[in-house]
């Protein structure tokens, strides 16, 4: 059997197994998509948003980018952030980074990964920028990254309230709140960094008057 061939039929063993718990579970499902939460979070096959939450299919809509980057001219990302505010209604959105994050990593040397993903992680450089004293003072190249990677993940929830699409959430609905979460590879558990509640107030340079 090819490795491929392998995922379907763990598909077929999980379908049953599903339909045996609960009889009615795919019926309900796909007629209804209710999720109460938005996950931004890394591509890393290691954290899976589901299974790490101990959730099930329909409860947390998901997007997934290299080092979960909330960057304001990514038409997918605030395709997703747009559908799961104003369609699905979404009630939290969660950022969450992992430690031991390869862009993370990549992002605090020099080398010329080539013209896309110098163009992705450049993100990153700004947050080493826009946090560098800090991060400057930490001699251990291990404790810097893990450092850089709650930061990052507070960046990201901070460029999310930044969009109009939240904005306009908070004022008419004051929802959803931002939380950002860095995920453990070492130990599994998820430690929350950071939050906004929906109507935080930012920098008045980026809050919309017309909303
Ligand atoms: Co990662």
């Amino acid at each position: 059997m090819k490795p491929y061939e392998v995922l379907l039929k763990e598909n077929k063993h999980w379908a049953a197994k599903k339909l045996e718990d609960d009889p009615g579970f795919f019926n309900r499902l796909s007629h209804l998509q209710t999720p109460e939460f938005l996950w931004i979070g890394c591509s890393d096959s290691r954290v899976p948003a589901n299974e790490i939450t101990g959730t099930d299919p329909g409860e947390i809509f998901v997007h997934r980018n290299v080092a979960n980057l909330v960057i304001n001219t990514d038409v997918n990302v605030l395709t997703v952030l747009d559908y799961a505010v104003n369609h699905l209604k979404i009630r939290h959105v969660i950022v969450c980074g992992h430690y031991g994050c390869g862009g993370v990593k990549a992002a605090m040397t020099n080398t010329d990964l080539k013209p896309l993903l110098n163009m992705w992680l450049r993100g990153i450089k700004d947050v080493i920028r826009l946090h560098r004293h800090e991060l400057s003072v930490i001699d251990d190249e291990a404790k810097r990254s893990d450092r850089l990677v709650e930061l990052n993940v507070q960046e990201q929830v901070f460029n999310l309230a930044k969009t109009s699409i939240i904005q306009r959430a908070w004022k008419n609905e004051q929802r959803p709140d931002l939380h950002g979460w860095v995920y453990g590879l070492n130990d599994g558990i998820i430690k929350p960094v950071f939050e906004m509640k929906a109507g935080t107030h930012i920098d008045p340079l980026y809050e919309y008057d017309n909303l």
